[in-house]
């Protein structure tokens, strides 16, 4: 359950980002399948191999008790790291919590060796597009149903260093 911040209005007042441990994987299960289509979702298998076997970095937005967002990164190539995916529950977004998860899971990309980051945006997804390019990405080659049939994707890249 959201906790309640009407009384702290838009304020992120309280709101603590720290890096996910494989006992987060659940709770970041259940976000992404609440801002994603569950058939395009990921399994929560793909999260615990990404927290527990690659190690790979990742961060969680806490309001109290309650986790309210995260993103899952990856190092897929020697140099080049990948956001997985980025996810705010509704009452989060455009309060600057998508944009202080970004730039903590690009620093610790840039930390491991990438170079670059990568990523991928369903082309309906105005919401993420309008984000990722405010954060400096670039839109790159179409990925013609990546998401399953005829769900196309954007492929988006940004130098880190
Ligand atoms: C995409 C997402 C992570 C953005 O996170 P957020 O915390 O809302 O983003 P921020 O508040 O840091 O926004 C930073 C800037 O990005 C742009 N932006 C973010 N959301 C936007 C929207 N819905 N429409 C237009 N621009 C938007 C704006 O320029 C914004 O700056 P502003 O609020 O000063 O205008 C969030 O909307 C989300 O979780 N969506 C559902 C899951 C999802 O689609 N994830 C992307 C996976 S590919």
């Amino acid at each position: 359950m959201i906790r309640n911040v009407t009384g702290e209005g838009e304020s992120n007042a309280g709101i603590i980002i720290r890096p996910a441990s494989s006992g987060d994987a659940q709770r970041m299960w259940e976000i992404d399948q609440i801002c994603f289509d569950p058939a395009i979702a990921y399994p929560i298998d793909f999260i615990y191999y990404h927290l527990l076997v690659l190690r790979d970095p990742a961060f969680c937005a806490w309001d109290g008790e309650t986790m309210t967002g995260f993103v899952l990164t990856s190092l897929e190539k020697r140099r080049e790291g990948c956001v997985v995916t980025l996810d705010l529950l509704e009452p989060y977004r455009r309060r600057g919590l998508g944009s202080r998860l970004i730039v903590m899971a690009e620093r610790a990309l840039a930390a491991r060796g990438a170079q670059k980051i990568v990523l991928q945006a369903a082309v309906e997804n105005q919401s993420a597009i309008a984000f990722y390019e405010k954060q400096g990405y670039v839109r790159g080659r179409l990925l013609k149903s990546y998401y399953g049939k005829n769900k196309d994707a954007w492929r988006y890249e940004k130098r880190v260093i």
